[in-house]
């Protein structure tokens, strides 16, 4: 967005969050605004640091779940809304475009998922990532859970890579059993020295809850 003042800049994205805020007002699947104005904050900070584009990052990040297939019963009508909106906006060509491959790249389904090509996207996928570990992530977890009407544990249940395709599509699921599939393995994937920071702190919180909860679960503390 080099072409623009902060002005016109801020703006945009004044515009985006209306967008967005309107877009997500209607959802009930646990996508809330909230969750968009966390990966907002974290996307900001994390791109200080590491010296990316704001603007394309902030505006990525405020877009990164509009076309969401989990949010809308046709995915290719929110895509086509989203560029109609973008090429509207006052955005300058090469920042529309920056912005829909990232947002592409992150609602990837299936198969090996693409690494994010720029240190924009790389940023924003962390910031998102980042909002489904640590005590905001542990609370999304059970949010989600009790959504889909799953336990929060059972200590029959094994860990996901022990359980049979059917066991696992059968809902034999857990919300404790989604930190072992998911949440551990985040801090890994993180694309960012920064990011990565952030995130062992919640990933040693995680560990601790977890320890605590078992603990509790037998009566032991
Ligand atoms: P994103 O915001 O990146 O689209 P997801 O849609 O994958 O994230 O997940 C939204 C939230 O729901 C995350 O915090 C995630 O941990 C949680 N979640 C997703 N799948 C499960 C699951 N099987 N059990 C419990 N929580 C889940
Ligand atoms: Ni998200």
């Amino acid at each position: 967005g080099e072409d623009l003042t902060r002005e016109q800049q801020e703006h945009i994205l004044l515009a985006a969050e209306a967008l967005v805020k309107e877009k997500l007002e209607r959802d009930s699947s646990g996508h809330d605004w909230w969750h968009i104005y966390r990966v907002v904050q974290t996307t900001k900070r994390i791109a200080a640091q590491e010296g990316a584009d704001t603007f394309v990052c902030e505006l990525a990040a405020l877009l990164h779940d509009v076309v969401d297939e989990k949010l809308n019963a046709d995915p290719a009508a929110a895509q086509r809304e989203l560029d109609a909106w973008l090429a509207a906006s006052g955005t300058p060509a090469a920042a529309v475009d920056h912005v829909l491959e990232i947002i592409s790249t992150m609602s990837f389904k299936g198969g090996a998922r693409p690494p994010m090509r720029t240190l924009e996207g790389k940023v924003v996928q962390d910031a998102d990532r980042l909002d489904a570990i640590g005590a905001v992530g542990i609370s999304r977890v059970f949010a989600y859970s009790g959504w889909k009407g799953r336990p929060i544990h059972d200590p029959s249940v094994t860990a996901r890579e022990h359980m049979t395709e059917a066991e696992y599509r059968a809902g034999n699921d857990t919300a404790i059993n989604h930190f072992y599939e998911k949440l551990l393995k985040l801090k890994e994937l993180m694309n960012t020295a920064y990011a990565r920071q952030l995130a062992d702190e919640r990933h040693r919180f995680m560990e601790q809850y977890l320890g605590q909860f078992y603990a509790e679960w037998e009566g032991e503390r």
